[in-house]
């Protein structure tokens, strides 16, 4: 059976995909930008290392940018031109929901390259994801019993990861919807007080919400040692949720996978352990 390459491979999506297309029988090859080990193959879109090599006997790809990065256009047009020179036969691109607002943004360039490439593909652009919780915003659940953002009573339809992985999953593996972006959420939209709920119910533990300025949440994200001009770009994109550019909800989930998204209850559930330490 032909291989899959995957990007982004040992986090959060890409554990969740790689293991969903190993359950439908397809041989994956696991991209890291560390020192690989058996079934993994060294690719460093940053430094470009390992590139020329990527896409041998390949024939399909998911792609995402590593977070940290503002120049996703410059990173990922090469890895593109190089699977199209590699005759691959199609390739799922990652970015996120908003990121086609506007072409002069770094991301929605390297969507439009990908669409511009010839290649077969898709574009997927997931909500916030669920998994935040556990990971960006786990420190201050921990520490003060809060979710800390500047967000105010803005609702956002999150989803959760695995979801994302499903999507990916069936979208590598058919043809049915080539050439098709799609906006992925859940099928509720929920604010940072019920979010909070949610994980007081799971942890029987009080989790409250917080609503702060944006300027305590760079200070904070800096002082997490994030780059600053990423940090910029998680702020601006945080001011567009509290302005209610989350909250909608597409079908894309139920459509692709024919069942219905995860919902907020059953990741609180699923990843209580996260929290309850
Ligand atoms: N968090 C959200 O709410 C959200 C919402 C929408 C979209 N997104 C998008 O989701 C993507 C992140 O996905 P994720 O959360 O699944 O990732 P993640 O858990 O943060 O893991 C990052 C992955 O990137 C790989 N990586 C890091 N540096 C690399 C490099 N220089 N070259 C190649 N690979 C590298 C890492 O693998 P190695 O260390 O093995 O190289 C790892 O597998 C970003 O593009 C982000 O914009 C996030």
């Amino acid at each position: 059976m032909s291989k899959i390459l995957v990007v982004g491979a040992s986090g959060t999506v890409g554990t969740s995909l790689v293991e969903a297309l190993r359950a439908k029988g397809h041989e994956v090859v696991r991209a890291t930008s560390q020192k690989p080990g058996a079934d993994q193959r060294l690719f460093n879109l940053v430094t470009g290392e390992g590139l020329s090599a990527a896409f041998t006997d390949i024939e399909r790809a998911f792609l995402l940018s590593p977070p940290g990065h503002t120049n996703q256009d410059e990173l990922l047009a090469p890895v593109i031109n190089e699977a199209k020179a590699k005759g691959v036969k199609k390739v799922v691109l990652m970015t996120a929901m908003g990121a086609n607002a506007d072409d002069s943004l770094p991301l929605r360039k390297a969507e439009i390259a990908l669409e511009k490439s010839g290649l077969a593909y898709n574009i997927i652009r997931p909500n916030w994801f669920m998994q935040n919780f556990n990971s960006y915003w786990l420190h201050n659940i921990l520490a003060h019993g809060e979710i800390q953002l500047p967000v105010a009573d803005a609702k956002g339809s999150f989803i959760d990861t695995r979801d994302i992985a499903a999507v990916a999953a069936e979208l590598l593996t058919r043809h049915d919807f080539d050439n098709r972006d799609f906006d992925l959420t859940g099928d509720e939209s929920l604010d940072h007080n019920q979010v909070a709920e949610h994980l007081s119910r799971a942890t029987e533990k009080t989790i409250r919400f917080r609503d702060i300025t944006p300027e305590e949440l760079r200070a904070q994200l800096l002082g997490a040692q994030l780059p600053a001009p990423y940090v910029e770009v998680l702020l601006t994109i945080l001011g567009y949720f509290k302005l209610g550019y989350a909250a909608g909800i597409t079908d894309a989930v139920s459509t692709i996978t024919g069942r219905s998204p995860i919902r907020f209850a059953q990741y609180a559930k699923d990843f209580r352990s996260a929290w309850v330490r």
